[in-house]
C-alpha cells in the first residue's frame, strides 16, 4: 500500500506539474509534491504501526494464555491430608517398586526393585548410562512417585511402597522429606551473589561458622581460602567464575547445610580429582556418621569403601555387596573395575592409534 501510494502519488503529481508548466499559480510545483509526499508518508508510516500493534496483542494474548496454562498445572505429587513432620531416622527401604516417566510406555525404567538401607549406611550406586540410578534415587526425594501394582482378581495385592525411616514417602509432609533428604543433582546450579548467599540457599538461617563447617566436610575451604574475598566472593550467574570441580564442592556443602538424615551425591564428584574426592569421603565418614549417605559414582574409587554397592542395569538391582565381594563375583563390576584400574595407560601402549 505504501509503495502503490508514492508511486500513485509521483505519477499524478508529475501529471500536474507538467500541465501546469512553470506557471506556479496555475497548479502544482515540484516543491509542493515533496512535502505531499513526506506527509503521505507520514501518515501511511503511523498506519503500519497501528497495524503492527494488532500483531503483538494476538502475539501477546498467545503467550499469556501460555503462562496461565503453567500457572494452572496442578502438580501430580500432593502433600497427604494428614501429613507427617517427623522422620525418625534415615533408614531407607524400596518394596517391590516399579517406575515408568510415561505411564503408557510399554518397559518401565525401575523394575521391581527390593533394597533396605540402614539409618546411617554408606551405599554406593554403580551402573552404566540410562540403567536409571538417577530416577532410583529420585523417589527417596519424592521427586516422583512409584506406579501402583496392578492387583489381578483373586489375588492379593502387592505391597509397594519407598519408605524413609519405616514410613512411606506418601505419607510424609513433602517440604520435611524434601529438608531431610539432600540430593546434590548431577547438573547443579549456582546462583549470581556471594559464596555465603549460594550456600544458604540449603538452610537461609545457617551462622558463618556453620557454613565454614560444611564447607570444609566438602573439602571447598581450601579454594575459597585462596579467593581473595574468601566466603564473600562473588559467584557470576550460573557459577562461570568457578571450575567445575570447585562448583561441585560448593553444591555438596550446600547440600550438608541442611542437616540431612539422607545426604545423596548423584555423580556430584565426577569433575573433583580422586585425592580431594578421597578427603570428603573420609570427611563424611568421620563427621557425620549418622547420615545415610547415597554416592552415585562412575569411578569404583567413589564407591569402593561404601558399605554397600548397588550395582544397577538396566533399571534392575544387578548385584549388591561390598568391593571386595562384587569385584571377584560379579561380572558387571568387575568388567569396571579391570578398566579403571589395570588398563590404565591403555592409551599410550598403541602409540597413539585412534
Ligand atoms: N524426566 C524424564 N522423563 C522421561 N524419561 C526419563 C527422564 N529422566 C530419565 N529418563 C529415562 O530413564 C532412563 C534412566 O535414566 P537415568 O537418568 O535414571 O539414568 P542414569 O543411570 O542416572 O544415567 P547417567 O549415568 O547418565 O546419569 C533413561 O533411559 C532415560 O531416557
Ligand atoms: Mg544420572
Amino acid at each position: 500500500t505504501v509503495y502503490t501510494c508514492i508511486l500513485l502519488i509521483s505519477w499524478v503529481g508529475a501529471h500536474m506539474i507538467v500541465a501546469s508548466g512553470n506557471n506556479a499559480a496555475l497548479g502544482l510545483t515540484t516543491g509542493n509534491l515533496t512535502s505531499m509526499l513526506a506527509y503521505c508518508m507520514n501518515i501511511l508510516m503511523n498506519l503500519m504501526m497501528l497495524s503492527m500493534v494488532f500483531v503483538m496483542i494476538t502475539m501477546s494474548m498467545a503467550s499469556a494464555r501460555r503462562i496461565a496454562e503453567v500457572l494452572n498445572e496442578k502438580p501430580d505429587i500432593t502433600n497427604p491430608e494428614d501429613p507427617d513432620f517427623d522422620v525418625p531416622d534415615g533408614s531407607i527401604e524400596f518394596k517391590n517398586v516399579t517406575f515408568r516417566y510415561n505411564s503408557k510406555s510399554e518397559k518401565p525404567i525401575l523394575e521391581n526393585i527390593n533394597v533396605k538401607i540402614k539409618s546411617g549406611e554408606t551405599i554406593g550406586i554403580i551402573g552404566g548410562t540410562g540403567s536409571a540410578k538417577s530416577s532410583l534415587v529420585n523417589l527417596i526425594s519424592r521427586l516422583y512417585d512409584i506406579e501402583e501394582q496392578a492387583v489381578k482378581d483373586g489375588e492379593e495385592p502387592i505391597e509397594s511402597y519407598v519408605s524413609i525411616g519405616g514410613k512411606d514417602v506418601r505419607s510424609y509432609d513433602l517440604e520435611t522429606v524434601r529438608q531431610e533428604v539432600s540430593v546434590v543433582l548431577q547438573s547443579n546450579v549456582l546462583f549470581t551473589g556471594s559464596i555465603l548467599d549460594n550456600l544458604r540457599w540449603g538452610n537461609p538461617e545457617a551462622t558463618d561458622e556453620e557454613c565454614i563447617r560444611v564447607c570444609k566436610l566438602a573439602c571447598a575451604d581450601e579454594f575459597i581460602e585462596r579467593m581473595p574475598d574468601k566466603y564473600n566472593t562473588h559467584i557470576e550467574q550460573g557459577g562461570t567464575n568457578v571450575s567445575g570441580g570447585q562448583k561441585q564442592r560448593l553444591c555438596i556443602a550446600r547440600a550438608l547445610l541442611k542437616n540431612p538424615k539422607i545426604l545423596i551425591l548423584d555423580d556430584s564428584t565426577s569433575a573433583v580429582d580422586t585425592v580431594t574426592d578421597a578427603k570428603i569421603r573420609k570427611a563424611f565418614r568421620e563427621e557425620i556418621p549418622d547420615t545415610t549417605k547415597i554416592i552415585i559414582a562412575q569411578r569404583i574409587s567413589s564407591v569402593q569403601d561404601a558399605d554397600r554397592i548397588i550395582v544397577m542395569d538396566d533399571g534392575k538391582i544387578n548385584e549388591i555387596g561390598t568391593h571386595d565381594y562384587l569385584k571377584d563375583n560379579n561380572e558387571i563390576y568387575r568388567e569396571v573395575y579391570l578398566q579403571q584400574t589395570n588398563d590404565n595407560g591403555d592409551f599410550d601402549k598403541n602409540g597413539g592409534e585412534m
